[in-house]
This record gives structure tokens, C-alpha cells and sequence, in this order.
């Protein structure tokens, strides 16, 4: 059986992952790869329950939302009709926007990230990704998209960012042995695209996933 490969995108709101993986895809898809992008909260029945929350729609405490990202993250790999597996196992590439990290950085603000990494160990188990994709930018570059906000709004987003930024970093160093390349978004996009491809070529010059 061909099995694809896995790869997912990273970091804080408005690093660009969105942008990267659509330009990743283009690249892979013009050397002939079949790819597949994905995104979480998924389109399942808690990535939708995940929805309302982000949205202000549902008003579940803190741990129930981690417990229900972690929840999402297993439908998401297994699900028969959207899965990643399924298409890894048909050979695709899988672009995947935030994974197990989103929840170590974002829900290990609210909640010990210890417990946070436990309460993923069946994702982990399940499902590493062949490569951990950060797109790294100052918080404060997020400013200029919140204008609209007051000043004490603006500064506590800021605080929240700066937060998961360390957090992103703290993971990355508690769990040595996950893949991941650190690419500065804070520059020209073609300059970032570059080093996001060739972060991604030794694993598409590779026949099979490790
Ligand atoms: P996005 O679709 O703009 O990336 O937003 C998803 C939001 O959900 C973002 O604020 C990060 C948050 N999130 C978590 O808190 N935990 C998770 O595990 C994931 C995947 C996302």
C-alpha cells in the first residue's frame, strides 16, 4: 500500500498558514502530487459543536472545549468520509491547518499543558504528522487586523498571542521527538514559500512515510 504524506501548519492567528498550504499545494500539484487540504476545527459533528463555540454560539468551560478538540482530532484522522488516513493511504500529500499543537499552545493557556498533551496521547498515538510546519510572526503584527477594536480589547488579543506564541515553543521543546521546522513569515511571501518547500522536500524526495 502507498502511504502519503503528512503535513501540518502552524501558528499563531494570522501567521499565514492558510496562504502557505494553498502555495505548498500548487507547487506539489506542478510536480505531479496529489494533494489534499484539510483544516481544524474538521467538518465533523464536534469540529462543528467547536464551531459554535469559537463563535461565541455555545458556552462550554475550558476543559470540556480541549477535551472536544482532542475529540475532533481522532474523527479527523479516522472519519471514513473526510479522514486524513483515507487519503494518506490513497498516496495523497495531506496539508493540514493546526493539529495537535494548536491544542498544546492554545488550550495549554487555559489548562496545564501537560494534561493537554495527555489528553491528545490517542491523536499522538494514532497519527504524527511527518513534519510540523511554524509560521512564526511577532503578535503585534496582528494589530493592524483588529483596528476596529478598543485599545484594552486589542491589548488582552496581544497578551493571549504572546501567550500561545511561548507556548508554541514550549511543546516544540517538551516534545523533542516531533518533526518541526520554524520558518520567520515576518518577510517576503515568496521569500517564506521557498523555505516552507524546501523544509518539504526531503520528504516528497523519500518513497514512503517514516
Ligand atoms: P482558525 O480557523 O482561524 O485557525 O481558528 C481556529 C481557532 O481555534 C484558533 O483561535 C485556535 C483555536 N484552536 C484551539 O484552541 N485548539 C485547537 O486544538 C485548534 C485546532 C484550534
Amino acid at each position: 500500500m502507498t502511504i502519503g504524506k503528512f503535513i501540518v501548519f502552524e501558528g499563531i492567528d494570522g501567521s499565514g498558514k492558510s496562504t502557505h498550504a494553498a502555495l505548498l499545494k500548487e507547487r506539489l500539484e506542478k510536480l505531479g502530487f496529489t494533494v489534499y487540504v484539510t483544516a481544524e476545527p474538521s467538518e465533523g459533528e464536534a469540529g462543528k459543536l467547536l464551531r459554535r463555540c469559537l463563535t461565541g454560539k455555545s458556552d462550554l468551560p475550558e476543559e470540556a472545549i480541549a477535551a472536544l478538540f482532542a475529540a475532533d482530532r481522532v474523527d479527523h484522522i479516522k472519519n471514513s468520509s473526510f479522514g486524513i488516513l483515507s487519503h494518506l493511504e490513497k498516496g495523497e500529500i495531506v496539508l493540514c491547518d493546526r493539529y495537535y499543537f494548536s491544542s498544546f499552545a492554545y488550550n495549554g493557556s487555559y489548562s496545564p499543558m501537560d494534561w493537554v498533551i495527555e489528553l491528545n496521547a490517542p491523536a499522538r498515538r494514532l497519527l504524527r504528522p511527518d513534519l510540523t510546519i511554524f509560521l512564526d510572526i511577532p503578535p503585534e503584527s496582528f494589530l493592524s487586523r483588529i483596528q476596529n477594536r478598543s485599545e484594552k480589547e486589542r491589548y488582552e488579543k496581544i497578551e493571549i498571542l504572546k501567550k500561545v506564541r511561548e507556548n508554541y515553543f514550549a511543546a516544540f521543546r517538551a516534545l523533542p521527538d516531533e518533526k518541526v521546522a520554524v520558518v520567520s513569515n515576518a518577510r517576503p511571501l515568496p521569500e517564506a514559500a521557498e523555505e516552507v518547500f524546501r523544509a518539504v522536500l526531503p520528504l516528497i524526495e523519500s518513497p514512503n512515510r517514516a
